[in-house]
């Protein structure tokens, strides 16, 4: 794939612990005040513990309103279940996609009570014409995670979009879904393997290091380390993205990701995230008066 124009980090942002659900432990990597640069993402959340302490309490039943979670597992059993009355267990390489929609109310909870619980999860927007749409989920394994290893040796699994010809277990119509998301788990061998991956002009990416230390490498040759567990805000120039693990290096992983803007007005009250604070109040009643449920 060519890349003749590859983009910068414009920032390096480290994620901040906090704790979720009922008492997990996790980095928000994404968080609040970079909504709107990385439009139309809202949020990614990175878990990793071996501690059952840091994750066993879980996620119990809460409300989603207006926007889709992408939960992908590294290692660890969960269990989701809704108010729609799907259920489905999410473990090792696999993803849950969620279109919350107009609403439901759903649990993630651990099936392990040791072992290491190691994920992701990301919320991206959805259009406010799409907000209210019809709740809608998919459980894939990791079996169906489309995979391909390039010349150089890099694997790169391909959760949505479209990479070197390959196409998503999410590939939707750009019409239907117009932030058109790539998501792209990349595992580099040790020793300097480079990939190119093209990028739509505007679109908003970034780059989050879950082993060793990935680079980003510009047009200039010039080549920025993103270190461990950090997140690389790549800027709006250029046509693509050009990534190389350190010559040398332990092997190294780290998520790709990449959306259209919708550049509408973002209004958040937890676990709703609509266009605007009446749209909210609503939710919350709609909530309070079971109709998420
Ligand atoms: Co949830």
């Amino acid at each position: 794939m060519t890349v003749t124009s590859p983009r910068a980090v414009e920032r390096l942002v480290t994620g901040q612990p906090t704790t979720d659900g009922a008492g997990v432990k996790l980095t928000r990597v994404l968080t609040h005040d970079l909504q709107r640069r990385l439009d139309p993402f809202l949020m990614l959340d990175n878990f990793a513990s071996d501690d059952p302490k840091d994750y066993g309490a879980g996620f119990p039943d809460h409300p989603h309103r207006g926007f889709e979670t992408v939960t992908y597992m590294i290692a660890g059993r969960m269990r989701h279940r809704d108010s729609a009355g799907n259920e489905g267990l999410l473990q090792n390489g696999g993803v849950q996609w969620m279109t919350a929609g107009r609403g439901l109310v759903h649990s993630e909870m651990p099936e392990q009570e040791a072992g290491v619980m190691e994920g992701f999860q990301l919320w991206l927007n959805l259009p406010g014409r799409d907000k209210m749409c019809t709740p809608g989920y998919r459980d894939i394994q990791s079996t169906e995670i489309p995979e391909f290893t390039t010349a150089e040796g890099v694997t790169v699994r391909v959760i949505s979009g479209h990479s070197h010809g390959v196409s998503g277990a999410v590939a939707r119509p750009v019409d239907a879904y117009p932030t058109d998301p790539l998501y792209l788990d990349l595992h580099f061998p040790a020793g300097g393997a480079v990939f190119n991956q093209p990028l739509p002009a505007g679109h908003n990416a970034f780059l989050y290091t879950y082993r060793g230390t990935v680079q980003v490498v510009e047009g200039s040759g010039q080549a920025t380390p993103v270190p461990l567990h950090r997140m690389a805000i790549l800027d709006n120039s250029g046509d693509g993205v050009r990534l190389q693990a350190e010559a040398g290096s332990a092997p190294a992983r780290a998520l790709l990701i990449a959306g259209r803007p919708l550049k509408e007005p973002i209004a958040q009250y937890g676990p709703f995230v609509m266009n605007t604070r009446e749209e909210l109040m609503t939710a919350v009643e709609d909530f309070q008066n079971g109709r998420l449920a």
